[in-house]
């Protein structure tokens, strides 16, 4: 699939609202990238689209940062898994409960196994030697009519 090429936090921020578009309640999104990949622009992005008022903060220390109506269009919880030990530890988030009815966007997927995403949209960012962040995507199925963005 074609990759993406982020050039600023402005067009990282422009990305997440392409995203907030098509996303629905019951998707998932995973960000992964290393430290600053901006993971977090681009789900300030989706949020801001989907009316949030006020800047998300980063949920690095919360882990769970959860938004509903009015705030935002319909459920989002914005999860950063970065300070996650152990795997066995997310089953306290309530994530897959959660999901029911909310829009998952989870920076450091990583930090769960593989079988917890299988039908999440991928999102990989590498930042590139100029700065710019490239963006490849793993599309599964459920994804497929709505990949790439337009
Ligand atoms: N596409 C981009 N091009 C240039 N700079 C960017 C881009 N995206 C984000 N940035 C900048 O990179 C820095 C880190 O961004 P951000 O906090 O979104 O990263 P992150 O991947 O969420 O980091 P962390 O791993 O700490 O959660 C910020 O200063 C942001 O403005
Ligand atoms: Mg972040």
């Amino acid at each position: 699939m074609s990759d993406v090429l982020l050039h600023s936090a402005e067009e990282a921020h422009a990305f997440g609202a392409a995203l907030a578009r098509v996303a629905n309640p019951g998707d998932a999104i995973a960000l992964s990238g290393p430290l600053g990949a901006g993971k977090t622009s681009i789900a300030r992005g989706l949020l801001a689209a989907l009316g949030l008022m006020e800047e998300a903060p980063s949920p690095s220390f919360a882990i769970v940062q959860p938004y509903a109506p009015p705030e935002t269009r319909f459920p989002v919880l914005h999860v950063d898994l970065y300070r996650l030990e152990h795997a066995d530890e997310a089953d306290e988030l309530g994530l897959d409960e959660a999901r029911l009815d909310a829009l998952l966007v989870v920076e450091w997927p990583e930090r769960l196994p593989d079988s917890a995403w299988e039908d999440a949209l991928w999102l990989t960012l590498t930042p590139e030697a100029d700065g710019t962040r490239r963006l490849t995507a793993k599309v599964p199925p459920s994804w497929k009519a709505r990949w790439p963005l337009t």
